[in-house]
């Protein structure tokens, strides 16, 4: 049977990875609000109405960032809708995604579940319907000490302390034509350029996300990102990029394959970011936001039956499969295999819809099979991203060509003097034997190996049989004296941890 075989260096380094790379999304759509983090009658709802099962669930993820309140639905958004007496509060038509919202449930109270989720804000602004004087409120609203009309009216609303929202979106795809107040790249540029200019007047501390394209198949690709940095390079930290994989064809050797695709998108961007920068002469790196991802298919048709113009109802729940968890590790993989650019990334989104934990109103929760690769990561993927000299037998695809069965990527955290390898074997018929010259770790040993996989590629979790797919301990592999030696299973989600070994006395 051949083997994969990989190499591994200290001096490998791709880069640090910035915690915020294992952030989550959060919007107004669906039961993520309603239903998911807000429900004031459930059972384990505490004073401020947020569900404390989801709480448990959103800490035991260690999630760094939550991008909110959209995604499309910012696009037609008024902030001031959200916040005071919350029996004030309009009931709006919400255009994005044809419901209506009842605004129970706003930027305050965002910041309050915040806190108690122990993570941090992404802010996305309007620039669909609204624009500069929109922008420049809502930053003196949040972040403004106390003495202006703004950061008063906050005062008065029960919050003394500015909440300090450290990072903003400049809008949301605004490339699509789907979005409320789509708009062309110099439109778009143009905007966004004012607007960051202004609310970084009004604080200088803030950082700002610039929209990169929807994904990768946009007809604009490319001219977008070039056009929208040329007005707003200086100005900008990140800017984003977004995907949803989905397995329409049933094809799922094709389907695993497309996280091959996430790393094109991802090199053509840093590629044209860079471009932007030696045209100006420029000094600063862009670094990405890769601030929407995930899977996202299985529910699109059950959507198109959904009735208008109702409040919270049940969009975008996709029901995750196994081989859905395996795709989703080789998305995380391709992240942390870039994390010298990517900075951030958000798996979109955290509740209900499309998402890792799966809520019944007034009633469970379970772990969707997604949530596994992403605790893992979270959980160990924090320190040095080092690259693999890696080589692996692979299967052929029509569109992505070679696919090594292999896809893996290594983190060494000093401090914690533990090496963690990430690894997806996506030969679905095959264990594939795996090799290491760990000879620059040979003062470490294999202490841990978990396995996510399943025989049937489609199970999925459910409230009933809520631990259908979990990972399992898988006893065997060894490491002697810098050489590893393990098994991943067919179509299986691998951590594999390393420690440095304690000297006895
Ligand atoms: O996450 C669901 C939607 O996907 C978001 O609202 C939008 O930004 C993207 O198209």
């Amino acid at each position: 049977m051949e083997k994969a075989k990989i190499t591994l260096h200290r001096e490998f380094k791709i880069g640090q990875i910035d915690d915020r790379l294992y952030g989550a999304f959060i919007e107004h759509l669906g039961r993520a609000i309603y239903g998911g983090l807000y429900e004031p009658d459930h059972p384990s709802a505490d004073a401020d109405g947020f569900r404390q099962d989801v709480l448990n669930l959103v800490k035991e993820l260690n999630v760094p960032i939550v991008r909110y309140p959209g995604g499309n639905f910012v696009s037609g958004y008024n902030w001031e809708d959200g916040v005071g007496d919350k029996s004030k509060r309009p009931q709006r038509l919400e255009l994005a995604w044809r419901t209506v919202e009842p605004n129970l449930f706003g930027t305050n109270e965002f910041i309050d579940w915040v806190k108690k989720a122990n993570t941090q804000a992404m802010i996305a602004i309007n620039l669909g319907t609204r624009g500069v004087d929109s922008a420049r409120q809502l930053v003196e609203y949040c972040n403004h000490p106390g003495g202006t009309d703004w950061s008063d009216l906050r005062i008065s609303h029960g919050y003394p302390e500015p909440h300090k929202i450290p990072i903003w979106c400049l809008g949301n795809e605004m490339d699509g034509p789907w979005q409320i107040g789509h708009k062309t790249a110099s439109e778009y540029g143009r905007l966004a350029q004012e607007c960051a200019k202004v609310m970084r007047w009004v604080d200088p501390t803030i950082e700002l996300v610039i929209c990169g394209s929807s994904h990768r198949g946009m007809d604009s690709y490319i001219d977008w990102e070039a056009t929208v940095l040329d007005y707003t390079y200086d100005l900008v930290d990140y800017l984003s990029l977004h995907t949803y994989f989905g397995n329409r064809a049933d094809d799922t050797r094709n389907f695993l394959a497309m996280s091959v695709g996430m790393d094109t998108f991802i090199e053509e961007v840093i590629a044209t970011c860079d471009y932007v920068q030696a045209k100006k002469r420029s000094s600063k790196k862009m670094m990405l936001a890769f601030d929407e991802w995930n899977v996202w298919f299985h529910s699109n048709q059950a959507d198109r039956e959904i009735d208008p113009w109702l409040v919270a109802p049940p969009q975008l729940e996709d029901v995750y499969t196994f081989e859905d968890a395996l795709v989703v590790g080789c998305m995380l993989i391709s992240l942390m295999k870039h994390a010298d650019r990517v900075k951030i990334g958000c798996m979109a989104q955290l509740v209900n819809v499309i998402a890792p934990i799966m809520t019944q109103t007034g009633g469970g929760i379970y772990r969707q099979t997604i949530f596994y690769p992403y605790l893992d990561a979270s959980l160990h993927g924090r320190g040095i991203a080092l690259s693999l000299n890696l080589s692996s037998p692979a299967y052929e695809d029509a569109t992505f060509g070679q696919v090594p069965y292999l896809e893996a990527v290594a983190i060494w955290n000093p401090t914690q003097e533990k090496l963690t390898l990430f690894a997806v074997n996506r030969n679905l018929e095959q264990e594939l034997p795996l090799i290491g010259d760990l000879r620059d770790f040979d003062d470490y040993q294999l202490t841990q190996h978990s396995v996510l996989n399943h025989q049937n590629l489609k199970a999925t979790n459910s409230f009933d049989q809520p631990n259908n797919v979990k990972p399992v301990y898988q006893v065997g592999g060894q490491s002697n004296n810098g050489e590893l030696a393990t098994i991943l299973p067919k179509a299986s989600w691998n951590v594999i941890i390393l420690q440095k070994t304690k000297i006895q006395n």
